[in-house]
């Protein structure tokens, strides 16, 4: 499969880490230097061939969608200052083939109850999700999902992407058991305990899935921490089709926390002529 046409950002969270900040303001708002974090998701999702975004969103996320909207007075101002490059700026978000989808969870239920809530909207296709958090960056190649697109070997098979994390970490993320040699995912278990935990692999914030993961979430009952939990509804999948783990190429940044979000931002200034000077420090050092 080369190609995804529907991508699902859950963005409904309240981005605790970032109060006060968020308590305004949208957690996917945030900027790593001048743009959004929504703004490098969606031009990943674009880049993996995506023309349908879906939003799952809350009522207090409206800023996403007025982000994408075209703003009329700023442009006329922009225009009429003879600001050409800011106007292709802000017109420039999101190429015009690519049309936006806002869907409301109405109940903090879990990832998979919001991927769920978008399943009037992908229909009966294959897709991508991304976490928006979760800024995966590969200068000069494909992005990430794109990897994974490429990686599907059809339509009917998913594709998470993953990466070695620290064993102490597990319970922050999705764990994968691989099978020996190969890709295909044969067990998989949401934020176990190291000791518990069947690998250090993590599931990032990327997916490829089939839409045959809508039936298994309307059957998947609240697993860790109380929620719905989209891992639960992919390690029913397993036994179905095959899910393979991609060790993508690229540097993930965890931008739901500080320290992420200072060192997308150190990595984005060092990259930046104007900017690299004021950094020091090597901004890929975790
Ligand atoms: C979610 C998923 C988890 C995954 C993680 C990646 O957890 O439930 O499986 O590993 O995203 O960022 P969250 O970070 O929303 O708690």
């Amino acid at each position: 499969m080369a190609r995804l046409r529907k991508v699902v950002f859950p963005v409904a969270g309240l981005g605790t880490r970032f109060l006060p900040a968020t308590k305004v303001v949208a957690k996917e708002m945030l900027p790593v230097l001048d743009r959004p974090l929504i703004q490098y998701a969606v031009d990943e999702a674009v880049d993996a061939g995506a023309d349908t975004l879906v939003f799952v969103t809350n009522r207090y996320k409206h800023s996403i969608a007025d982000y994408f909207d075209s703003a009329y007075e700023l442009e006329e101002t922009l225009q009429r200052a003879g600001k050409h490059d800011l106007l292709a700026t802000v017109q420039g978000l999101l190429p015009p083939r690519v049309r936006c989808v806002y869907v409301t969870q109405e109940q903090a239920l879990g990832l998979g109850h919001a991927v769920l809530c978008a399943r009037a909207v992908v229909g009966d296709e294959p897709f991508g999700i991304i976490l928006p958090d979760d800024l995966i960056v590969n200068p000069g190649g494909p992005s990430a999902l794109r990897q994974m697109a490429e990686f599907a070997p059809d339509t009917q098979a998913g594709v998470l992407a993953v990466e070695e994390v620290p064993r102490a970490d597990t319970g922050k993320y999705g764990i994968v058991d691989v099978e020996p040699g190969g890709d295909r995912i044969r067990h998989m278990v949401e934020k176990p305990k190291p000791e518990q935990a069947p690998s250090n692999l993590a599931v990032v914030g990327r997916y490829v899935l089939p839409a045959r993961i809508f039936e298994l979430l309307e059957q998947t009952t609240p697993g860790a921490g109380g929620e719905i939990q989209l891992t639960d509804a992919i390690a029913a999948l397993l036994g179905e089709a095959p899910v393979l783990a991609h060790r993508f190429t690229g540097t993930r940044f965890d931008c739901g926390n500080k320290k992420g979000m200072v060192r997308a931002t150190l990595h984005f200034a060092a990259a930046d002529p104007e900017l690299r000077d004021l950094v020091r420090t090597p901004a890929t050092d975790r």
